[in-house]
């Protein structure tokens, strides 16, 4: 026999209710008025009268893909709580529909390592007047970003590279018209990323960089994708605190964010050729690990004294994107959890994008927008170039305390040729120690949706 289902019917208000559903009007104008409700980003209202209890979610705010984006969230912690099976959302703005589903997902997203398996069962959703094809894309890109979240939350000893590479490969082979290649020590040594090994040597797991390749048939551009995945920093010999290194499983977020990514749009057959790169290491303090005062010649041929071995995440990723840079393609961007100072910067929610492309930096700040992702352009140049000039070495891997977002931006720079570039700091976003109501702590693949949508714009 059909068990009957508990329906939660959610309804998006920005001050006003589009399209209220005839049930509901009455119940909800009463509402509206008893609790003074403004439609303000946050407002959550049960509402009991009705034919069924419902719920009232605010999100009027200038951010409104994000406003909804957290809406759905809510709309999904309210059902658990009360035990609804299904959770039905309207009056969604049309921009924002795809911003609506991934809340969705994201509001059902855990991650737990149990004895037994979670009894928590999932919500059924959907979205009142999305388009079918809408929700088959947003569905995959969902899904990529439940797998970029859960390769940031799995422990550092279950992914380190030799680990993560296997699991990210084992995942996405089977993708038509995806290759991907897998460098170990040996061939990161034939290759001449030293950045990379040197990074890695202080570690007993060694190095690897994966090169990820989707080919569409008459693709219209081409882009490379490059992501640091520093699958724990310790910090190295220039070893960080407690309160430092507690979250550092986390520093693969950039890779994980362009995993997801590349896999969306490789499954969504877009026709933009993307080649991602991404390079896996640990950062640790072995017998052999990289000392301050040693000078790296990276893959490039530039040679770094490194000042900080805690400022591994810029050697990383000078090798990647020379690769990048001696590819064939012509836009290059890269996700990084690279600075503490971005952090101090922009906050916990907010990305740092940095470019020598003021198009290229426009059309990435578009995208976040417009999937709810908060970015905020950064500057480079001069000022940041001199603060890495180093005596014994071409450049220097720190730049003193100021501008430190910058002065790793522009190190990340002196590897990127004429080839238009943008680089993203997510240390901020990436991650949440500690979680609120409904939203978990850890992993929230920040930059995989940003990353998507601007390809399917390009
Ligand atoms: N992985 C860290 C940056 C980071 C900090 C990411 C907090 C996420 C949250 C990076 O490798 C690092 O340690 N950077 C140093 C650079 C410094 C030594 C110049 C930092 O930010 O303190
Ligand atoms: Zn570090
Ligand atoms: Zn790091």
């Amino acid at each position: 026999m059909k068990k009957s289902t508990k329906k939660l019917t959610a309804w998006l208000n920005e001050g006003e209710l589009s399209n209220p559903p005839a049930a509901y009007r009455t119940a909800w104008a009463k509402a509206i008025r008893e609790f003074k409700l403004k439609g303000r980003a946050g407002e959550t209202t049960l509402v009991l009268d009705g034919p069924a209890p419902s719920l009232i979610l605010g999100i009027k705010a200038e951010d409104q893909s994000r406003a909804v984006f957290e809406a759905a969230i809510r709309a999904i912690d309210v059902a658990k709580k009360h035990k609804f099976d299904e959770v039905e959302l309207g009056g969604v703005p049309r921009a924002a529909m795809a911003a609506a589903l991934r809340g969705l997902a994201a509001g059902q997203y855990r991650f737990k390592i149990t004895a037994k398996a979670s009894p928590e069962k999932a919500v059924r959703t959907s979205v009142i007047g999305i388009a079918p094809s809408l929700e088959k894309e947003t569905s995959i890109l969902a899904d990529s970003i439940r797998f970029a979240r859960d390769l940031v939350n799995m422990p550092p000893d279950q992914k380190h590279p030799a680990l993560i590479s296997k699991r990210v490969l084992d995942r996405l082979k089977k993708i038509p018209s995806v290759r991907i290649e897998t460098w170990d020590e040996k061939r990161l040594k034939k290759e001449r990323c030293n950045g990379i090994l040197a990074v890695g040597i202080g570690s007993g797991h060694t190095p690897r960089i994966m090169i990820l390749r989707y080919t569409p048939k008459n693709p219209k551009k081409e882009i490379a994708l490059v992501g640091k995945g520093v699958t724990f920093d310790s910090g190295g010999l220039n070893v960080k605190t407690y309160e430092g290194m507690k979250t550092m499983k986390c520093d693969m977020a950039g890779s994980a964010a362009v995993i997801g990514a590349f896999e969306s749009i490789a499954r969504r057959k877009l026709g933009v050729k993307v080649t991602a790169y991404v390079g896996f290491t640990e950062n640790m303090l072995g017998p052999f690990a990289f000392k301050p005062g040693n000078v790296v010649t990276m893959r490039s041929g530039k040679t770094v004294e490194i000042l900080n071995t805690d400022a591994e995440g810029r050697i990383v990723l000078g090798d990647l994107l020379d690769l990048a840079e001696k590819s064939s393609a012509d836009t290059i961007i890269d996700l990084a959890t690279l600075t503490g100072a971005c952090l101090v910067a922009l906050g916990e929610e907010t990305a740092g994008v940095f470019s020598t492309d003021d198009a290229l930096a426009k059309k990435i700040l578009d995208a976040g927008e417009s999937v709810g992702e908060s970015l905020w352009r950064l500057p480079l140049g001069r000022d940041y170039r001199d603060k890495i000039k180093a005596e014994i070495a071409d450049i220097k891997n720190v730049g003193g305390r100021h501008g430190g977002s910058s002065t790793a931006a522009q190190f990340l720079a002196e590897f990127v040729g004429r080839k238009k570039w943008a680089h993203l700091d997510i240390a901020g976003p990436a991650y949440r120690e500690g979680g609120s109501s409904g939203r978990p702590g850890g992993a929230t693949g920040f930059g995989a949706a940003t990353l998507v949508e601007l390809i399917t714009k390009l």
